[in-house]
């Protein structure tokens, strides 16, 4: 997807600057993995990199991560860890999307032919709103035993979401946008959030437009995943969607995710997990994180780069089956990455152009 939303000036001699947040978990070595594989290959990009400690009981790491993606305009990430089921400890992720304004998140799940799958041929772009709705962190005890979880659904960012969404879809040439909800309930914010994307629908007449209620999405996905192609939704929704879409085509391990405002734009692996479990084990899936390089590329225009490791990656995974434990392979990460090194080699060797 060429789309590009917002070009960061590149420094002297074309390279360009990036924030780097490892986060915790399998974060730390999946972005070792990048920078093996960018160092290998040239790639014009100087990693800034911070480490955000979850345990500090202050935000000074995190106010320090957004100053640098303020400079920078982009960032690699991984999922910063929330120690704290405290209350008043909110989530740095949110934190951070919050901050930076960016309100869409763009998640594009397509088939790789040799993963073994039930369902084959799903090419879907979920767009998400990422900066409101049930994540607005809005809880509070009205009376002892009662909890309170405020939804927030606003006018102007449901209308931006929306305009992104089918602009994004009419850019890349798709030809449906779903809208997905649960408005039959919660008629006042999911309400709002249809009535903005049927209303933004009108503008776009060469795209189809129709809705879902989330519960029967979810069956319909798992059921028969290839009639969705763009599909819109609010924060929760969203993640669940994602995880449900990414379980459906191998896990949490392959898939990269897009978080854009109109200034800024950071790339992380798809469903956000942390991986701590199998953090350390050399077994973690490589390929969600390099996909998020390769996003990353793309954005900042260095399209050899981008389609030499993508090159690479598919033939790895589609043609040498060369695959992690979670997609049913034997090898380990770092075998997994030392076979796209090995791939990369070829491509250069034999000076193939893409
Ligand atoms: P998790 O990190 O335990 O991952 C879920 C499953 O996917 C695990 O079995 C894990 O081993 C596997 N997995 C994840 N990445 C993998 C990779 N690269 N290669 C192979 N297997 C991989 O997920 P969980 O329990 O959902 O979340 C852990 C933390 O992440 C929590 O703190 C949560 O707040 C945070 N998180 C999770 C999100 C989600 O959508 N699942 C979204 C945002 C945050």
């Amino acid at each position: 997807v060429r789309k590009v939303h917002l070009v960061p000036k590149a420094h002297y001699g074309g390279r360009h600057a990036v924030t780097m947040l490892p986060g915790g978990g399998i974060g730390p070595e999946c972005m070792g993995y990048v920078r093996d594989i960018f160092k290998y290959i040239g790639a014009p990009v100087d990693f800034e990199i911070v480490d955000i400690d979850p345990n500090a009981d202050n935000d000074d790491d995190l106010k320090y991560a957004i100053t640098t993606i303020k400079r920078n305009g982009v960032c690699l990430k991984g999922n910063i860890e929330t120690k704290s089921e405290a209350a008043y400890v909110t989530s740095r992720n949110v934190a951070l999307r919050n901050e930076l304004d960016m309100y869409a998140y763009v998640l594009h799940c397509k088939s790789f032919p040799g993963v073994a799958t039930r369902h084959k041929d799903i090419d879907i772009h979920i767009i998400r709103q990422n900066t409101e709705g049930e994540y607005a962190m809005l809880e509070h005890e009205s009376v002892k035993g009662v909890i309170e979880s405020m939804k927030v659904v606003t006018a102007s960012n449901s209308e931006r979401v929306a305009r992104f969404a089918f602009e994004f879809a009419k850019k890349n040439g798709r030809k449906k946008v779903t809208t997905v909800h649960k408005a039959n309930i919660m008629k006042l914010s999911d309400g709002l959030f249809l009535e903005t994307s049927r209303r933004v629908a009108k503008d776009y007449p060469e795209l189809e437009h129709n809705d879902l209620i989330i519960d029967n999405c979810c069956m319909q996905l798992v059921s028969r995943p290839q009639q969705f192609d763009v599909m819109l939704m609010t924060n929760l929704y969203g993640s669940i969607v994602s995880n449900v879409v990414c379980g459906i085509l191998g896990g949490a391990g392959i898939h990269s995710g897009r978080n854009y405002g109109d200034h800024y734009a950071v790339f992380e692996p798809g469903t956000r997990n942390t991986g701590t479990a199998i953090a350390g084990k050399n077994v973690a899936n490589p390929i969600a994180m390099i996909n998020a390089s390769i996003d990353m590329l793309e954005q900042l225009g260095h399209h050899f780069h981008a389609d030499l490791i993508k090159a690479a990656v598919d033939k790895t995974i589609n043609e040498d089956h060369i695959m992690t434990p979670d997609l049913g392979g034997q090898a380990s990460s770092t075998q997994v990455v030392e076979a796209i090194i090995d791939n990369i080699d070829l491509y250069m060797k034999n000076k193939v152009s893409f």
